[in-house]
Protein backbone atom coordinates (compact mmCIF):
# COMPACT_ATOMS: atom_id res chain seq x y z
CA UNK A 1 0.00 0.00 0.00
CA UNK A 2 1.66 3.32 -1.07
CA UNK A 3 0.36 6.72 -0.22
CA UNK A 4 0.74 9.88 -2.55
CA UNK A 5 1.67 13.04 -0.79
CA UNK A 6 1.55 16.23 -3.41
CA UNK A 7 3.59 18.48 -2.72
CA UNK A 8 5.47 16.43 -0.54
CA UNK A 9 8.81 18.96 -0.51
CA UNK A 10 6.79 21.63 0.42
CA UNK A 11 6.68 22.53 4.17
CA UNK A 12 3.79 20.99 5.96
CA UNK A 13 4.39 18.28 3.18
CA UNK A 14 7.45 16.91 4.12
CA UNK A 15 6.76 16.77 7.93
CA UNK A 16 3.98 15.09 7.13
CA UNK A 17 5.76 12.75 4.57
CA UNK A 18 8.44 12.16 7.75
CA UNK A 19 4.89 10.92 10.03
CA UNK A 20 3.48 8.93 7.31
CA UNK A 21 6.90 7.03 6.38
CA UNK A 22 7.50 7.00 10.93
CA UNK A 23 4.19 5.43 10.91
CA UNK A 24 5.23 2.19 8.41
CA UNK A 25 3.86 3.85 5.34
CA UNK A 26 5.05 3.34 1.62
CA UNK A 27 5.18 7.08 0.49
CA UNK A 28 5.43 8.62 -3.44
CA UNK A 29 5.83 12.38 -4.08
CA UNK A 30 4.35 14.18 -6.73
CA UNK A 31 6.44 17.73 -6.48
CA UNK A 32 7.24 20.19 -9.02
CA UNK A 33 9.78 21.74 -7.10
CA UNK A 34 8.30 25.03 -8.09
CA UNK A 35 8.14 26.20 -4.73
CA UNK A 36 10.70 23.72 -2.67
CA UNK A 37 14.27 21.55 -3.53
CA UNK A 38 15.43 18.45 -4.17
CA UNK A 39 17.65 18.81 -1.10
CA UNK A 40 14.49 18.13 0.94
CA UNK A 41 14.30 14.50 -0.07
CA UNK A 42 17.89 14.06 1.39
CA UNK A 43 16.40 15.85 4.60
CA UNK A 44 13.55 13.40 5.04
CA UNK A 45 15.81 11.06 4.42
CA UNK A 46 18.48 11.24 7.34
CA UNK A 47 15.32 11.71 9.36
CA UNK A 48 13.61 8.78 8.74
CA UNK A 49 16.60 6.59 6.87
CA UNK A 50 13.86 5.87 4.40
CA UNK A 51 13.93 7.02 0.83
CA UNK A 52 10.23 8.02 -0.51
CA UNK A 53 9.62 7.33 -4.11
CA UNK A 54 9.29 10.69 -6.00
CA UNK A 55 7.59 11.74 -9.75
CA UNK A 56 8.43 15.39 -10.55
CA UNK A 57 5.14 16.16 -12.25
CA UNK A 58 3.25 19.54 -12.49
CA UNK A 59 -0.07 18.31 -11.46
CA UNK A 60 -1.41 20.65 -13.96
CA UNK A 61 -1.13 18.38 -16.67
CA UNK A 62 -3.48 15.85 -17.07
CA UNK A 63 -2.16 13.34 -18.84
CA UNK A 64 0.55 13.28 -16.60
CA UNK A 65 -1.88 13.09 -13.69
CA UNK A 66 -3.00 9.83 -15.67
CA UNK A 67 -0.08 8.75 -16.60
CA UNK A 68 0.86 8.65 -12.77
CA UNK A 69 -1.98 6.30 -11.74
CA UNK A 70 -1.83 4.16 -14.59
CA UNK A 71 2.02 3.42 -13.35
CA UNK A 72 1.33 3.75 -9.41
CA UNK A 73 -1.98 1.08 -9.01
CA UNK A 74 -1.51 0.66 -5.41
CA UNK A 75 -2.53 4.15 -3.97
CA UNK A 76 -4.06 3.72 -0.72
CA UNK A 77 -4.69 7.18 0.02
CA UNK A 78 -3.38 10.57 -1.19
CA UNK A 79 -2.74 14.01 0.88
CA UNK A 80 -3.28 16.67 -1.09
CA UNK A 81 -0.69 19.93 -0.41
CA UNK A 82 0.22 20.97 -3.53
CA UNK A 83 -0.64 24.28 -4.17
CA UNK A 84 -0.09 28.20 -4.49
CA UNK A 85 -0.20 29.54 -0.69
CA UNK A 86 1.05 32.90 -1.07
CA UNK A 87 -2.51 35.59 -0.16
CA UNK A 88 -0.52 38.47 -1.64
CA UNK A 89 0.55 37.16 -4.27
CA UNK A 90 -2.41 35.38 -5.36
CA UNK A 91 -3.95 38.87 -5.09
CA UNK A 92 -1.85 39.69 -7.99
CA UNK A 93 -1.47 36.54 -9.86
CA UNK A 94 -5.36 35.32 -9.85
CA UNK A 95 -5.48 32.90 -12.76
CA UNK A 96 -1.85 31.45 -11.70
CA UNK A 97 -4.22 30.71 -8.44
CA UNK A 98 -6.90 29.86 -9.86
CA UNK A 99 -5.24 27.21 -12.56
CA UNK A 100 -2.68 25.48 -10.47
CA UNK A 101 -5.02 25.47 -7.46
CA UNK A 102 -8.38 24.41 -8.92
CA UNK A 103 -7.03 22.36 -11.59
CA UNK A 104 -5.04 20.42 -9.82
CA UNK A 105 -7.20 19.11 -7.60
CA UNK A 106 -9.50 18.45 -10.71
CA UNK A 107 -7.28 16.45 -12.26
CA UNK A 108 -6.35 14.33 -9.69
CA UNK A 109 -10.01 13.52 -8.68
CA UNK A 110 -10.78 12.64 -11.94
CA UNK A 111 -8.07 9.14 -11.86
CA UNK A 112 -9.47 8.97 -8.18
CA UNK A 113 -13.25 8.45 -9.36
CA UNK A 114 -12.13 5.58 -11.36
CA UNK A 115 -10.41 3.95 -8.49
CA UNK A 116 -13.27 1.06 -6.75
CA UNK A 117 -12.13 3.28 -3.27
CA UNK A 118 -10.46 6.56 -2.85
CA UNK A 119 -9.26 8.16 0.32
CA UNK A 120 -8.57 12.02 0.12
CA UNK A 121 -7.18 14.46 2.64
CA UNK A 122 -6.87 17.93 2.13
CA UNK A 123 -4.81 20.70 2.89
CA UNK A 124 -7.27 23.65 3.66
CA UNK A 125 -6.76 26.92 5.85
CA UNK A 126 -8.61 28.57 8.47
CA UNK A 127 -8.57 31.54 5.77
CA UNK A 128 -12.09 30.33 4.70
CA UNK A 129 -13.86 31.80 8.19
CA UNK A 130 -12.39 35.39 7.05
CA UNK A 131 -13.48 37.45 10.23
CA UNK A 132 -15.23 34.64 12.37
CA UNK A 133 -18.11 35.76 14.88
CA UNK A 134 -17.74 33.74 17.23
CA UNK A 135 -14.22 32.96 19.31
CA UNK A 136 -12.79 29.98 19.25
CA UNK A 137 -13.92 28.78 15.93
CA UNK A 138 -15.23 25.89 15.54
CA UNK A 139 -16.08 23.69 12.16
CA UNK A 140 -19.58 25.18 11.42
CA UNK A 141 -18.57 28.78 11.85
CA UNK A 142 -19.78 29.96 8.50
CA UNK A 143 -17.78 30.26 5.68
CA UNK A 144 -17.34 33.73 4.33
CA UNK A 145 -16.84 35.24 1.24
CA UNK A 146 -12.72 34.91 0.85
CA UNK A 147 -10.70 38.13 1.25
CA UNK A 148 -8.25 36.65 -1.41
CA UNK A 149 -8.39 34.40 -4.34
CA UNK A 150 -5.67 31.86 -2.65
CA UNK A 151 -8.65 31.65 -0.14
CA UNK A 152 -11.10 31.46 -2.77
CA UNK A 153 -9.47 28.27 -4.40
CA UNK A 154 -9.42 26.75 -0.99
CA UNK A 155 -13.44 27.30 -0.70
CA UNK A 156 -13.87 26.15 -4.43
CA UNK A 157 -11.54 23.52 -3.52
CA UNK A 158 -13.71 22.05 -0.64
CA UNK A 159 -16.94 22.47 -2.58
CA UNK A 160 -15.59 20.26 -5.42
CA UNK A 161 -14.47 17.63 -3.15
CA UNK A 162 -17.89 17.65 -1.49
CA UNK A 163 -19.92 17.52 -4.73
CA UNK A 164 -17.60 14.41 -6.08
CA UNK A 165 -17.20 12.51 -3.05
CA UNK A 166 -21.13 12.75 -3.32
CA UNK A 167 -21.14 10.83 -6.38
CA UNK A 168 -18.13 8.66 -6.23
CA UNK A 169 -16.56 6.29 -4.18
CA UNK A 170 -14.00 8.89 -2.73
CA UNK A 171 -14.13 9.63 0.92
CA UNK A 172 -12.36 12.87 2.33
CA UNK A 173 -11.31 14.71 5.14
CA UNK A 174 -10.45 18.13 4.43
CA UNK A 175 -8.12 19.64 7.51
CA UNK A 176 -8.52 23.63 8.07
CA UNK A 177 -5.27 24.62 9.31
CA UNK A 178 -4.62 27.36 11.54
CA UNK A 179 -0.90 29.25 11.37
CA UNK A 180 1.29 26.58 11.02
CA UNK A 181 5.66 27.61 12.30
CA UNK A 182 8.16 25.77 13.13
CA UNK A 183 10.65 22.68 12.15
CA UNK A 184 11.56 19.44 12.47
CA UNK A 185 13.21 19.36 15.51
CA UNK A 186 16.48 17.88 13.92
CA UNK A 187 16.76 20.93 12.04
CA UNK A 188 17.19 18.70 8.65
CA UNK A 189 13.92 20.17 7.30
CA UNK A 190 11.94 23.22 7.55
CA UNK A 191 9.93 25.79 5.60
CA UNK A 192 12.54 26.74 2.96
CA UNK A 193 12.89 30.82 2.79
CA UNK A 194 12.05 31.58 -0.52
CA UNK A 195 11.88 35.60 -1.19
CA UNK A 196 10.74 38.25 1.19
CA UNK A 197 8.75 36.04 3.84
CA UNK A 198 5.45 37.36 4.08
CA UNK A 199 4.40 35.25 7.12
CA UNK A 200 5.25 36.43 11.03
CA UNK A 201 7.76 34.17 12.01
CA UNK A 202 10.30 33.25 9.67
CA UNK A 203 10.38 36.91 9.25
CA UNK A 204 11.21 36.81 13.37
CA UNK A 205 14.06 34.64 12.74
CA UNK A 206 15.95 36.80 9.44
CA UNK A 207 15.35 39.63 11.58
CA UNK A 208 17.30 37.90 14.48
CA UNK A 209 19.78 36.45 11.70
CA UNK A 210 20.65 40.11 10.68
CA UNK A 211 19.25 38.92 6.99
CA UNK A 212 15.42 42.05 8.03
CA UNK A 213 16.46 45.29 9.40
CA UNK A 214 14.19 45.41 11.54
CA UNK A 215 10.18 43.42 11.66
CA UNK A 216 7.51 45.58 10.88
CA UNK A 217 4.61 44.86 13.14
CA UNK A 218 1.32 45.28 11.01
CA UNK A 219 -0.67 47.11 13.01
CA UNK A 220 -1.39 47.57 17.43
CA UNK A 221 -4.27 49.50 17.21
CA UNK A 222 -6.89 46.43 16.99
CA UNK A 223 -9.63 45.46 19.12
CA UNK A 224 -7.05 42.75 21.43
CA UNK A 225 -5.32 43.61 24.66
CA UNK A 226 -1.85 44.53 23.18
CA UNK A 227 -3.67 45.92 20.36
CA UNK A 228 -1.92 43.65 17.97
CA UNK A 229 -3.31 40.66 16.07
CA UNK A 230 -4.43 37.11 17.55
CA UNK A 231 -3.74 33.91 15.77
CA UNK A 232 -3.39 30.01 16.53
CA UNK A 233 0.68 29.03 15.81
CA UNK A 234 0.84 25.44 15.41
CA UNK A 235 3.41 23.25 15.18
CA UNK A 236 4.34 22.04 11.97
CA UNK A 237 5.39 18.01 13.68
CA UNK A 238 1.62 18.43 15.63
CA UNK A 239 0.00 19.24 12.30
CA UNK A 240 1.90 16.78 10.48
CA UNK A 241 0.96 14.12 12.86
CA UNK A 242 -2.94 15.35 12.12
CA UNK A 243 -2.33 14.31 8.79
CA UNK A 244 -1.48 10.46 9.35
CA UNK A 245 -4.32 9.87 12.13
CA UNK A 246 -7.12 11.38 9.35
CA UNK A 247 -5.93 9.05 6.75
CA UNK A 248 -5.70 6.20 9.05
CA UNK A 249 -9.42 7.09 10.06
CA UNK A 250 -10.27 7.15 6.22
CA UNK A 251 -7.98 3.42 5.84
CA UNK A 252 -10.15 1.90 8.91
CA UNK A 253 -13.16 3.32 7.39
CA UNK A 254 -13.95 4.80 10.58
CA UNK A 255 -15.39 7.91 8.81
CA UNK A 256 -18.94 8.93 9.84
CA UNK A 257 -19.74 10.71 6.58
CA UNK A 258 -18.27 11.05 3.19
CA UNK A 259 -16.18 14.53 3.78
CA UNK A 260 -15.74 15.31 7.14
CA UNK A 261 -14.15 18.39 7.85
CA UNK A 262 -11.39 19.23 10.98
CA UNK A 263 -9.86 22.02 12.35
CA UNK A 264 -6.28 22.10 13.44
CA UNK A 265 -5.04 24.73 15.97
CA UNK A 266 -3.74 24.49 19.11
CA UNK A 267 -6.61 26.28 20.52
CA UNK A 268 -5.22 28.78 21.92
CA UNK A 269 -4.57 32.83 20.52
CA UNK A 270 -1.40 34.10 20.49
CA UNK A 271 -1.05 38.15 19.81
CA UNK A 272 1.81 39.77 17.55
CA UNK A 273 3.99 41.23 20.19
CA UNK A 274 3.38 37.63 22.53
CA UNK A 275 5.21 35.51 19.56
CA UNK A 276 7.77 38.36 19.77
CA UNK A 277 8.07 37.84 23.80
CA UNK A 278 7.93 34.36 23.01
CA UNK A 279 11.04 34.49 20.64
CA UNK A 280 12.79 36.85 22.70
CA UNK A 281 12.61 34.05 25.16
CA UNK A 282 13.54 31.09 23.49
CA UNK A 283 16.20 33.07 21.61
CA UNK A 284 17.98 34.95 24.55
CA UNK A 285 18.18 38.54 22.12
CA UNK A 286 16.05 41.40 21.08
CA UNK A 287 14.31 41.84 18.21
CA UNK A 288 13.99 44.76 16.30
CA UNK A 289 10.70 45.35 15.75
CA UNK A 290 8.40 48.83 14.58
CA UNK A 291 5.08 49.56 14.76
CA UNK A 292 3.67 50.13 11.76
CA UNK A 293 0.16 50.80 9.47
CA UNK A 294 -2.46 47.37 9.52
CA UNK A 295 -1.86 44.79 6.62
CA UNK A 296 -4.80 44.93 4.09
CA UNK A 297 -6.97 41.70 4.50
CA UNK A 298 -5.63 41.19 7.94
CA UNK A 299 -8.34 39.39 10.45
CA UNK A 300 -8.43 40.53 14.07
CA UNK A 301 -8.69 37.33 15.63
CA UNK A 302 -8.59 33.81 14.47
CA UNK A 303 -7.98 30.92 16.66
CA UNK A 304 -9.06 26.95 16.78
CA UNK A 305 -12.12 25.84 18.94
CA UNK A 306 -10.38 22.29 18.83
CA UNK A 307 -13.23 19.96 20.48
CA UNK A 308 -14.22 18.04 17.49
CA UNK A 309 -10.53 17.56 16.23
CA UNK A 310 -9.61 16.15 20.14
CA UNK A 311 -12.65 14.25 20.56
CA UNK A 312 -13.82 12.67 17.26
CA UNK A 313 -10.43 12.53 15.25
CA UNK A 314 -8.34 11.64 18.77
CA UNK A 315 -5.48 14.06 18.01
CA UNK A 316 -4.26 17.48 20.25
CA UNK A 317 -1.70 19.00 20.13
CA UNK A 318 1.48 18.47 21.75
CA UNK A 319 4.33 20.73 21.50
CA UNK A 320 4.17 24.30 22.39
CA UNK A 321 4.55 28.17 20.98
CA UNK A 322 7.64 28.02 22.54
CA UNK A 323 8.67 24.62 21.32
CA UNK A 324 7.38 26.03 17.97
CA UNK A 325 9.46 28.93 17.63
CA UNK A 326 12.64 27.23 19.05
CA UNK A 327 12.49 25.00 16.43
CA UNK A 328 12.19 28.07 14.09
CA UNK A 329 15.51 29.85 15.08
CA UNK A 330 17.62 26.31 15.18
CA UNK A 331 16.11 25.98 11.78
CA UNK A 332 17.36 29.25 10.28
CA UNK A 333 20.49 28.94 11.77
CA UNK A 334 20.86 25.91 10.48
CA UNK A 335 20.41 27.09 6.74
CA UNK A 336 22.33 29.66 7.49
CA UNK A 337 25.35 28.12 8.78
C1 LIG B 1 0.29 36.48 11.26
C2 LIG B 1 0.19 37.80 12.04
C3 LIG B 1 0.12 39.75 10.64
C4 LIG B 1 4.17 39.37 9.08
C5 LIG B 1 -1.59 33.44 6.41
C6 LIG B 1 -2.62 32.90 5.47
C7 LIG B 1 -3.05 31.54 5.94
C8 LIG B 1 -1.85 30.66 6.08
C9 LIG B 1 -0.87 31.27 7.08
C10 LIG B 1 -1.44 29.47 4.03
C11 LIG B 1 -0.78 38.77 11.38
C12 LIG B 1 1.38 39.73 11.51
C13 LIG B 1 2.99 39.12 9.77
C14 LIG B 1 4.94 40.50 9.37
C15 LIG B 1 3.34 41.12 11.06
N1 LIG B 1 -1.19 30.49 4.85
N2 LIG B 1 2.60 39.99 10.74
N3 LIG B 1 4.50 41.34 10.37
O1 LIG B 1 -1.90 36.18 7.68
O2 LIG B 1 -2.52 34.88 9.79
O3 LIG B 1 -2.18 33.65 7.67
O4 LIG B 1 -0.51 32.56 6.56
O5 LIG B 1 -2.15 28.53 4.21
O6 LIG B 1 -3.94 31.01 4.98
O7 LIG B 1 -3.76 33.75 5.50
O8 LIG B 1 -0.23 34.63 8.82
O9 LIG B 1 2.14 34.92 9.48
O10 LIG B 1 1.23 36.34 7.56
O11 LIG B 1 0.53 36.82 9.90
O12 LIG B 1 2.96 41.91 11.95
O13 LIG B 1 6.01 40.80 8.77
O14 LIG B 1 1.46 38.42 12.04
O15 LIG B 1 -0.43 41.07 10.62
O16 LIG B 1 -1.44 39.49 12.41
P1 LIG B 1 -1.76 34.96 8.52
P2 LIG B 1 1.00 35.67 8.88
Amino acid sequence: MKVLVTGGFGFIGSHTVVELQNNGFEVVIIDNLSNSSLAVLDGITSITGKVPLFENIDLRDKTLVRNFFEKYTDIAGVIHFAASKAVGESVEKPLEYYENNICSLVYLLQELQKLPEANFIFSSSCTVYGQAEKMPIDENSPIQTALSPYGNTKQIGEEIIKDTAKVTAISAILLRYFNPIGAHPSAAIGELPLGVPQNLVPFITQTAMGLRKELSVYGNDYPTPDGTCIRDYIHVVDLAKAHVVALQRLLDKKNIEKVEIFNLGSGVGSSVLEVIQAFEKVSNQKLAYKIVARREGDVTMAYANTDKANSILGWKTQLSLEEAIGSAWKWEQKIRS
